[in-house]
Order: C-alpha cells, then sequence, then structure tokens
C-alpha cells in the first residue's frame, strides 16, 4: 500500500484472503479482436475449461466453438469447410504421432489460419519442432481458464511490442471523491516518470474537469466520436486527442449542457477499440453515475481503480462497487482502491484498516487531503507533480501508475526513493 506514514495499514500477512502483490510485473492478457476460433478437443475438461475462458470479457468479441475429436474431427471438418482465425488443437499422443497429425491438419489450413496445441506430454523438443511449424503456442495440458486466455491472447499480441491497450478505469465511490484528480495525476506520471504513451478519456460529457486541469480548451474530443459512431476509426479518434505533453494526450469531454448525454450501454465501444489498437494505457475518468454504458465499461476495463473518501458512504458504495466487479470478473485481478482526502482535521473518518476489513483489500494508496495543494494545482491547470514535483503526494502518484501499469520507472526519472519502497513492499507481501 502506499501511504503516508501516518496512515499506514498493518502488512497484509501472506495467510490473509486477498491480500495482494504491490508490484504487478506480469504481462496481462488483452482482449481479442472480433476472429473466429474454433478449437477440437480430446478431453472433456479441456473441452470445458475453453468453453469456460470463451465466456471471459477479453473473449467476448471472438466466435468460439468447442468440440470434441482432436486433430481427426478437425481434418474431417476443414476437407470441406474453411478453416478459422484461429485453431486450437487437443492431441493426447506423444511427439512423433502429434507431429504427424499436425500435419494433415496442415495440409487442409488456408494460410493465414493459426494454430493453438494442447498435449499432454511436456517435451521440450515438441514445444520447438511445433513452433518450428508455424504452430503460435504449445500448452500441456491440463490448463486453467487464465491459461486459456493468456495463449489466445499472446497470439494477437505483438511480441516485439508486447500487449498494447491496457484500458484502465478510475471511478469514484462517490461524487466529489476526488477519482478525476487521481486519474489525471496518475496519467501524468505515466507519460512522465515511466514514459509511456497515454490517453485521459474524459467520459464526464457535462462536466469533465480534465481539460481545465491539463489547461487546455480543444475545439472537439470524444463527444465528436460518441455522436458520430460510424465515422469511428483509429485515425478518425486519433485526431480528435489533443496533446497535452510528449507522451499525453486527452479525449476532452465537450462540458456543454447544449445537449444532453444519454447514450446506449455499447456507445462508447467503437473508440475503445479504436483507442486500444494504438495506444498503451487508456485511462477512462469515470462519471460518478451508474448506468448501462458505465458498467459496460467498468465490467470490460483491463483494470478498475475505485477512488473513495473516508466516510460510511464511500465505504458501502466501494464495497458495493468492489464486490459486484470482483463477482462478475472471475478471472481479473480484483478492482483496486484507494482512499483519498484523509484527514481532515476535526473530521472523523473512517480507518483504512476499516476499509480494507470491508474489502477485504488494503488501500492502493491513502492520499492525504491537502487543499493549499491541491486547490493551488487544480486552479492553475496544473498537476500535482508540476506544482511540487518532490511532495510525497507526488510520489504516490509515481507509484500509483507503476503499480496500476506494472511498468517501472525509466533510469532518468527514477527517485532514490522507489527502489528502497517497492523492496520493502515486496518483503511486506
Ligand atoms: N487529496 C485531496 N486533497 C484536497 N483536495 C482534493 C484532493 N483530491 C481531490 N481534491 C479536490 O476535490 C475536488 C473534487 O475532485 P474531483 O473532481 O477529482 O472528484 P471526482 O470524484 O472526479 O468528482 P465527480 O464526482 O464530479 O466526477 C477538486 O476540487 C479537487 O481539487
Ligand atoms: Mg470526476
Amino acid at each position: 500500500m502506499i501511504s503516508d506514514a501516518a496512515y499506514s495499514l498493518d502488512a497484509p500477512s501472506e495467510e490473509e484472503p486477498g491480500a495482494q502483490e504491490p508490484a504487478v510485473a506480469e504481462p496481462r492478457a488483452r482482449s481479442i479482436p472480433r476472429v473466429n476460433i474454433q478449437a477440437f478437443c480430446e478431453d472433456q475438461d479441456t473441452a470445458s475449461v475453453i468453453q469456460k475462458a470463451s465466456e471471459d470479457r477479453r473473449l467476448a468479441k471472438a466466435h468460439i466453438t468447442v468440440q470434441m475429436g482432436g486433430v481427426e474431427a478437425a481434418v474431417a471438418f476443414y476437407r470441406n469447410a474453411s478453416t478459422p482465425n484461429l485453431i486450437v488443437i487437443e492431441s493426447l499422443l506423444d511427439r512423433n504421432a502429434m507431429l504427424s497429425d499436425l500435419e494433415r491438419l496442415a495440409e487442409v489450413c488456408d494460410p493465414g489460419t493459426k494454430v493453438i496445441a494442447i498435449g499432454h506430454v511436456n517435451d521440450v523438443l515438441l514445444y520447438r519442432e511445433l513452433l518450428h511449424r508455424g504452430v503460435s503456442e504449445y500448452v500441456v495440458a491440463p490448463m486453467n481458464v487464465s491459461q486459456v486466455i493468456e495463449s489466445v491472447s499472446s497470439v494477437y499480441t505483438d511480441p516485439e511490442s508486447g500487449p498494447v491497450g491496457q484500458v484502465i478505469a478510475f471511478v469514484g465511490a462517490k461524487g466529489g471523491a476526488g477519482s478525476s484528480t487521481v486519474c489525471h495525476n496518475t496519467a501524468f506520471a505515466i507519460a512522465g516518470a515511466l514514459a509511456s504513451d497515454v490517453v485521459i478519456a474524459d467520459l464526464d460529457l457535462p462536466f469533465g474537469t480534465a481539460g481545465l486541469d491539463y489547461n487546455q480548451d480543444p475545439p472537439q474530443g470524444v463527444a465528436d466520436a460518441v455522436f458520430s459512431p460510424d465515422r469511428v476509426d483509429t485515425a478518425f479518434v486519433d485526431r480528435l486527442l489533443s496533446k497535452c505533453t510528449d507522451h499525453l494526450s486527452l479525449l476532452a469531454a465537450p462540458a456543454t449542457l447544449d445537449r444532453v448525454y444519454d447514450f446506449g450501454a455499447d456507445a462508447f465501444d467503437a473508440i475503445l477499440d479504436a483507442l486500444r489498437t494504438s495506444i498503451p494505457c487508456v485511462l477512462l475518468d469515470m462519471p460518478h453515475q451508474w448506468s448501462g454504458w458505465t458498467k459496460r465499461l467498468l465490467l470490460s476495463a483491463d483494470d478498475i481503480l475505485v477512488v473513495a473518501g473516508p466516510d460510511l458512504a464511500n465505504l458501502r458504495n466501494a464495497k458495493n462497487l468492489v464486490d459486484l466487479l470482483r463477482a462478475s470478473r472471475p478471472n481479473d485481478h480484483p478492482p483496486y482502491y484507494c482512499l483519498n482526502q484523509v484527514g481532515v482535521p476535526k473530521r472523523p473518518e473512517i480507518t483504512p484498516a476499516d476499509f480494507a476489513k470491508a474489502l477485504e483489500d488494503p488501500p492502493l494508496a491513502v492520499i492525504p487531503f491537502d487543499p493549499q495543494l491541491f486547490g493551488t494545482a487544480a486552479n492553475n491547470g496544473q498537476m500535482i507533480a508540476e506544482v511540487s514535483a518532490n511532495h510525497k503526494t507526488a510520489e504516490m502518484f509515481r507509484q500509483l501508475a507503476q503499480i496500476l501499469t506494472g511498468r517501472t520507472e525509466t533510469k532518468q526519472s527514477r527517485s532514490g526513493l522507489l527502489p528502497m519502497l517497492s523492496k520493502l513492499m515486496k518483503r511486506a507481501s
């Protein structure tokens, strides 16, 4: 947990349920495009794991069919049918028999079709031979749902550049909790300290403050895209971005009231798809509201940070949000949350420890209430790190950026404190 010492919590013990790794550095599976995937299994367990994986949000756009019969069934099937974008094929055989089976499959495969092989032998030579013959992945059964998602997603990930298009949604547990402020400052740290391209999509169309916070008044933004769904593609959305810093761009909210903003549940799908293909990191500044489209965006984001103030309404709402997101996304990292505006003089507050107990997870950060610092930043159209680069709150945003993206700081920007802190965090977890 990132915290001012005054609000520190006991470090979670290994046995504690839900205790989370502070630094998530593993590559994470990304949503895959609208492709056809056909699986031919030998083992009923493999078939049901693939079936379960097909219900995951990351594979939701793909059309997936699962049938039994392995290579035999596949070869017979594709004699009369064209092959899909991806075939997942299971074999119970040993190296040589499996290789010759896959050669028979290759004869009926259209060029461009990719293959993931699932085998029952852990054989490095077989693995190398398969990759040599153009198989994209070899996975040894039994596999779990996450492995299926990872393998399928990796077929659509450029191995050179790694996964692009991480979407992180920032949502307040209550209006005014500070979720936009946390979102914008985290974006600034991702762009600055981590030197990674990032876009903030300000989805609070009538009242969004990203433009104000970055001292920008762009003539176009997210409204141009959401009101012309037929025109939305990567190039179109690219033209709507306004550049704030070297690595940071904004898809600004109009923040005008001349029209109303009622949308269908899938209104933002195409915009997100377009952003995802070209931007490594997309931060959604979500309005505090519960509608078809806000729920859908939260469920489909790669990571979520709920920002809560230390009071009872925030606690109840944060718990409801976290519980719902946990239950609906069983194969994902649970949503993160942080506390903000903590330590208002004379105000009775619910402690981080009580939040941790109720939400079964420690907060990712506890950000102190600092009206002087935040007020100066907000009124000047600046980020906290621009007002005071060495302030401990600016350091918190850098660490939030690091944890949420699973990336580390570039050498030039790394502060002396951070390596020591991350060592301490690792030891504590
Ligand atoms: N830690 C803090 N200390 C002091 N002021 C803060 C802090 N965090 C945010 N603020 C201030 O609180 C106000 C509300 O912040 P912000 O607009 O980010 O909240 P929000 O959750 O996005 O609100 P909304 O529900 O309108 O979307 C802003 O004036 C901001 O500068
Ligand atoms: Mg907001």
